[in-house]
């Protein structure tokens, strides 16, 4: 399985903020954002990644992840020259993706909860092995910013609407989608919404209409951001301060999840802390690696 994570977009909701910076680019507090969606592709156990981008950013991303083999990974980059939506992203993913099936995340998008890794792998495995589609409702307050979905009283999928004016649930299908190949044929086929966006919405009721789509819930265990607005962007930032300095255990380090994937050596992780210099996180790094 390949991953595709979109780093696109204009990032209007956060103006002024994102008028001359990449909102993936931002801090939630320690670290840049793309962090955050590109730690739950390395969790999930995904090593080769497409990181969707602005024609003018892509030279700031490479700056920070390269070409990914300071990870033991394998990173590139496509431009999407206009945001046209997230399943615009598919179709720009298009020769990255080949034959495989493909993990997608949105560059805003944040997790954290109890067993995520194992959430993760068991949908990589039951895409891989079975085909369709695994995505992921959790229960918000405010369903008219998001794709939503609804169930019968069975738990059964019945309905998927992207942004409706009266939600009929309160279950936010997250941005987090693991798809057979099927995805980019159905990308092909869907028409612009009324915000003239390819909406990756219609991709998850095409799987469902042909009853191959599977919505797992993130129970209230869980904590999810889109860290798209002025609110939740600063609400993500505390929420990973107080998490990490309660525990003493970091959130989203990339170079931590690629040392216990085992594909990057004790000696490597060592020389990026160094890199960090005197900083908190360099010197967890430093902690981790002499654990
Ligand atoms: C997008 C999707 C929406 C999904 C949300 C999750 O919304 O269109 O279905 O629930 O991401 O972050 P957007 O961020 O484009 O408003």
């Amino acid at each position: 399985m390949k991953g595709v994570l979109l780093a696109g977009g204009s990032g209007t909701r956060l103006y002024p903020i994102t008028v001359a910076i990449n909102k993936h680019l931002l801090p939630i507090y320690n670290k840049p954002m793309i962090y955050y969606p590109l730690s739950v592709l390395m969790l999930a156990g995904i090593r080769e990644v497409l990181i969707v981008v602005n024609p003018q950013d892509e030279e700031v991303f490479r700056k920070l992840l390269g070409d990914g083999s300071r990870l033991g990974m394998r990173i590139q980059y496509a431009i999407q020259e206009k945001p046209r939506g997230l399943a615009d992203g598919l179709l720009v993913a298009e020769d990255f993706i080949g034959d495989d099936s493909v993990c997608m995340i949105l560059g805003d998008n944040i997790f954290f909860g109890h067993d995520l890794p194992n959430i993760l792998r068991s949908a990589k495995e039951e895409v891989e092995s079975e085909g369709g589609a695994v995505v992921f409702g959790y229960y918000v307050k405010d369903p008219q910013r998001f794709g939503i979905v609804q169930f019968d009283e069975r738990g059964k999928v019945i309905s998927i609407e992207e942004k409706p004016e009266n939600p009929k649930s309160n279950y936010a299908v997250v941005g987090l989608y693991f798809y057979d190949n099927q995805a980019l044929s159905y990308a092909k086929e869907i028409k612009p919404s009324p915000r003239g966006e390819l909406e990756i919405t219609s991709v998850n009721q095409e799987y469902l209409k042909r009853g191959s789509l599977k919505v797992k819930i993130l129970g209230r265990g869980f904590a999810w951001f889109d860290a798209g607005t002025y609110d939740s962007f600063l609400e993500a930032g505390n929420f990973v301060a107080t998490i990490e300095n309660k525990t003493g255990l970091m959130i989203g380090n990339i170079e931590e999840i690629a040392y216990r994937n085992g594909w990057i050596s004790k000696e490597k992780l060592l020389e990026i802390a160094d890199t960090l210099r005197n900083t908190s996180y360099g010197e967890y790094l430093k902690r981790i690696a002499n654990e």
